[in-house]
């Protein structure tokens, strides 16, 4: 695979117009400087997708998907890193050169993309391998599961055959060295040779939210252990960063996500016409979940196993999912088993009328709470009563406690009064439940300063991406080190360097970070909201207002890490300081 130097990427994305490149795909207007679109990567109804001519970017407000003309290529195409520049050189008709050598980033990104293209290359061979002689085991499996061919084709299931080393074979006649096999986590290889993690099972491609194939989950046929078995952690294949289902549910029309536990339950219940659902990859749900769902819905609906461990993984999902802002439902689905079974013996209709009923997550937490007490006995009653009351007390707003104080109420028939006396009670009584809410907004108010002062470092960066006469006027009191966020100090860097040098570049720094998680980010972080200021002096005054608390969190931050024998590092903060006292005077900002 050729490698290519970062002056012949840059000469190719640059070479492209990325106005030009994205309306292939997606229908833009012009409004003022920007172009906007509905956006490919979420469903959406009102366009928040923009697209740059100047930065040469693009970034959707709505989901935060972000890059320049070769990441949109990656995302939307499922293209390589290689495939994007070749489609964007042919496009400008720039002739690639065979061979070349890179850097170290390079190759980094050079071999997720193999190991990409070795999983590629394997749920290529499982798809066939279904469809032969020697994989009608596993399709008559697929079939008594109830799963038509249209749903087979769609998530690519596949079946890894009887022999022991055969993928392996396939993959090393493809060209794939040992070395890059092995960290693929599909093979093992020892002094006697490689042999397949996976055999004689029936196998779920894994795939990430771009329809890049980043892992697999293997079923056994029938009874035996392990049930499943699913690909390890590799350089591409993060579980608590990826969600089963999440490549297609993304551009459902529906409003919610439903969450469940089994790859069974997901196909099942997109064969029933429910293209919203996903489900962790064999591992309990984490907030990174739950920030990636954050992405494309506010609302998730819980449908998870009947059992004790489905009603356990609901308990710990509920303060993951509120903590991200994300309100939880909970679907029930006894008698049955699972959602697989619930559609099986009721039907599409009927599954609906239970997400139509879906519980709210607190009445939900409430009712699983009720187990543990006795209600037949007043001791047991009063006891329950209180621990509601505890629960209820974790709600900051008054309103909302009140709202729960009636839900609770109406549904176990105890007076709103006498429960709302309980809750203001216990919030008094014990004092505890007072200072650990103070405390905990204590805690949200410092995470709301450390969110605030990311805007800023936004926002400064934004504008000096796209008023380049700013630079001058703040250069002299603003530097890289002043923006405290690690990604952001990194970003802040080459752009200083970039206009020192003249030659500002926005659209090239994201392709200087490897990871697509980081050119999202530095995509957002050129594409900060800038408020609409009317008049010149208000906008002025909101840029000095900027400098000033970057420069003073730095000194603040600076400080703080002080070593008591950095003599010099002192006297540039106390000259630091001074410079902000200077200039609050100047513009008339003193506190
Ligand atoms: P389930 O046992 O509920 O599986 O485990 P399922 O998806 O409903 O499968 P069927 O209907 O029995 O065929 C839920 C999920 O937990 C993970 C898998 O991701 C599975 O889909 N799991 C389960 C494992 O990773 N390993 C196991 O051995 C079992
Ligand atoms: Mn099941």
């Amino acid at each position: 695979m050729p490698y290519y130097s970062d002056e012949l990427i840059e000469e190719v994305r640059s070479a492209n117009d990325i106005v030009n490149v994205i309306s292939d795909y997606v229908r833009l207007q012009k409004k003022g400087s920007t172009h906007f679109g509905l956006c490919p990567f979420h469903n959406e109804k009102t366009p928040s997708f923009s697209v740059s001519r100047n930065k040469q970017m693009y970034y959707c407000f709505g989901c935060g998907a972000g890059g320049n003309a070769i990441t949109f290529l990656m995302q939307y195409e499922n293209y390589t890193f290689q495939e994007a520049l070749q489609t964007l050189a042919q496009r400008a008709g720039i002739e690639l050169p065979k061979q070349e050598m890179s850097g170290r980033a390079r190759q980094e990104a050079d071999r997720r993309a193999r190991i990409l293209e070795v999983n590629k290359a394997a749920a290529k061979y499982f798809y066939a391998q279904l469809r032969m002689e020697q994989g009608q085991n596993g399709l008559r499996y697929f079939e008594m599961r109830g799963l038509s061919l249209e749903t087979l084709k769609k998530f690519g299931l596949g079946y890894s055959n009887k022999y022991s080393d055969d993928l392996y074979k396939y993959l090393r006649q493809q060209g794939y060295e040992d070395e890059l096999l092995k960290h693929s986590g599909l093979v093992t290889i020892d002094e006697r040779g490689g042999r397949d993690k996976f055999w004689n099972r029936i196998m779920f491609p894994i795939m990430d939210v771009n329809h890049r194939v980043i892992g697999f989950g293997g079923r056994v046929m029938g009874e035996g252990e392990p049930k499943y078995l699913n690909s390890p952690e590799t350089m591409i294949f993060d579980k608590s960063r990826n969600l089963y289902g999440l490549n297609l549910a993304r551009s459902s029309r529906k409003h919610y996500i439903l969450l469940c536990e089994g790859y069974m339950d997901v196909i099942a219940l997109h064969q029933a016409g429910f293209d919203n659902a996903v489900a962790s990859l064999g591992t309990a749900f984490t907030p990174g979940h739950a920030n990636l769902l954050k992405r494309y819905t506010k609302e998730v609906c819980c449908t998870f196993d009947s059992d004790g461990a489905g009603v356990r993984a609901a308990l710990r999902a509920i303060p993951i999912l509120k903590e991200a802002g994300i309100t939880a439902k909970i679907v029930r689905m006894d008698p049955y088993k699972d959602p697989d079974e619930f559609i099986k013996a009721q039907g599409a209709d009927k599954y609906q009328e239970r997400i139509d009923r879906a519980q709210n997550s607190f009445m939900f937490e409430i009712e699983i709470l009720e187990r543990d007490y006795d209600l037949g006995d007043p001791e047991g009653k009063t006891a329950f009563y209180n621990a509601v009351a505890q629960k209820i007390l974790g709600f900051e707003e008054e309103l909302e406690r009140n709202n729960y104080i009636e839900a609770v109420a109406g549904k176990y028939q105890v007076g709103f009064e006498n429960l709302r006396k309980l809750v203001m009670h216990q919030g008094t009584r014990a004092g505890l439940a007072r200072e650990s809410r103070t405390l905990k907004s204590g805690i949200s108010e410092k995470k709301k300063k450390e969110d605030g002062m990311k805007q800023s470092q936004k926002l400064m960066l934004t504008w000096l991406i796209e008023e380049p006469d700013l630079f001058a006027q703040v250069s002299p009191y603003l530097g890289p080190e002043d923006f405290t966020e690690e990604l952001y100090r990194q970003a802040a860097e080459i752009v200083f360097e970039q206009y020192k040098e003249g030659r500002l570049n926005p659209a090239g720094i994201i392709s200087m970070f490897a990871e697509e998680e980081q050119q999202r980010e530095i995509a957002g972080l050129f594409n900060a909201r800038l408020k609409e200021v009317v008049t010149p002096a208000e906008r002025e005054k909101a840029l000095w207002e900027t400098v000033i608390r970057l420069k003073e969190n730095s000194i603040s931050c600076r400080s703080k890490h002080l070593q008591a024998s950095d003599l010099e590092g002192l006297q540039k903060l106390i000259a630091d300081k001074k410079r902000v006292q200077q200039l609050r005077s100047e513009r008339h900002m003193l506190k």
